[in-house]
């Protein structure tokens, strides 16, 4: 065990997240270009043992949560492995890691078993619009069914609570916002809306476009009272009852909604997440442009001080090292406000 991974701001690390692939079955506009990305070769993705490695080392350090992403994670031919190796490690405390992953849910009614199986124990899936069309255009792909198959597969899994993502983009979804709603209700689901984020390949972000949390708010409440859940902690989502009717009368309906309003209301100041890129890079953001590299202690010769661990404890003690590295290095906020914010590069 070693010391917790605490920044200059006292912020304590809980969660790692961990990018299998660059690759994506998709390409929504707000995430990629047409053509993809330049993708990374096979040789400089990191393999499963040297995940594991850099897991186990943050582990130690106290990370409880691994959350899985891409690219596509369920496009990597051996997350079932990667879940059940990491699900198999433990923190400090000897409580086993948790393992969760955000799909775009294409592949999970042929592997949701498996990983279950595993030791998965949440997912969250992204799912933007319910119109075929829309979401052909959006994601360039004509997949939605494939997608509503994946939704139907993880509400028959049991794991709960299992989550949908849509990015909130006018003029593409702010007329189903409701509709979002009630699909995710009948799914035994929460949806979270996320503000758009300025992560696009081509720079077309414009926070003048961009559907805000009080927008998304004002929308629901034509439909819904929405009465505030209090205690959110380090989660990225603000989150609501949904009550039937108005005023003394407004009846529970036992289901939430949740906004991530990343640009408008950062959480930031709670934040608790470090990433790891699939190719072995550290970020201490989602918005970070520089990178703490774990490939030269995964792959090179750590250590030769003489000391008396194992090379396995050495390149231990290595990574830990370099997520300390990385922590110095994180910002108080993601700065997208600030006239000098420059777009990250997606890795
Ligand atoms: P839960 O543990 O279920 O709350 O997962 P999550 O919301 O952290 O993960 P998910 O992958 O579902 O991400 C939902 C949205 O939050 C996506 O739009 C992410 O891009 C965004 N998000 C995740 N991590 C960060 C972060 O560190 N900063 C910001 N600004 N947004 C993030
Ligand atoms: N803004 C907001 N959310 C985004 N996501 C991907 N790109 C962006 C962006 N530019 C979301 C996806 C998915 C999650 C991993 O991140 O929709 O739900
Ligand atoms: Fe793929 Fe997710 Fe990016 Fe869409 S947002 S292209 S599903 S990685």
């Amino acid at each position: 065990p070693s010391e917790p991974l605490t920044d200059r701001f006292g912020r304590v690390h809980r969660d790692l997240r961990i990018s299998l692939t660059d690759r994506c079955s998709l390409r929504c506009t707000y995430c990629m270009p047409e053509q993809g990305n330049e993708w990374l070769s096979r040789s400089s993705v990191l393999t499963t043992d040297e995940i594991v490695t850099v897991a186990r080392a943050a582990a130690a350090a106290g990370i409880t949560t691994f959350r899985l992403t891409g690219g596509e994670p369920l496009l990597r031919p051996d997350v079932v492995d990667v879940v059940a190796r990491l699900a198999a490690l433990r923190g400090p405390d000897g409580a086993g890691a948790q393992v969760a992953m955000t799909t775009n849910g294409i592949r999970l009614p042929e592997v949701l078993d498996a990983l279950v199986a595993a030791g998965l124990k949440r997912l969250n899936i992204s799912l933007d619009t319910l119109d075929r069309e829309k979401f052909a255009a959006l994601t360039r792909r004509d997949r939605l069914d494939d997608v509503l198959r994946g939704v139907a597969a993880a509400q028959r899994s049991g794991l709960r609570p299992l989550k949908l993502n849509a990015v909130a983009m006018r003029g593409v979804n702010d007329g189903e916002l409701v509709d979002l709603v009630e699909f995710a209700v009948a799914h035994d689901a929460q949806l979270r809306f996320i503000e758009q984020m300025p992560l696009d390949a081509g720079h077309t972000w414009d926070r003048s476009a961009m559907v805000t949390r009080e927008e998304i708010l004002a929308s629901l409440e034509r439909r819904w009272t929405l009465r505030p859940i209090p205690g959110r902690g380090g989660a990225p989502a603000e989150r609501w009852r949904l009550l039937e009717g108005r005023g003394e009368a407004a009846r529970d309906t036992g289901h939430t909604v949740g906004v991530i309003a990343s640009v408008t209301a950062p959480f930031c100041g709670a934040c608790d997440r470090l990433r790891l890129t699939a190719d072995g890079q550290l970020r201490s953001c989602l918005f970070a442009t520089d990178e703490t590299d774990l490939v030269g202690v995964l792959r090179g010769t750590v250590g030769g001080d003489g000391s008396s661990r194992t090379p396995d404890g050495e390149r231990q003690a290595a990574v830990d090292a370099r997520l300390r590295v990385c922590l110095a290095g994180k910002r108080a906020g993601h700065g997208i406000d600030d006239p000098g914010f420059l777009q990250p590069a997606r890795g």
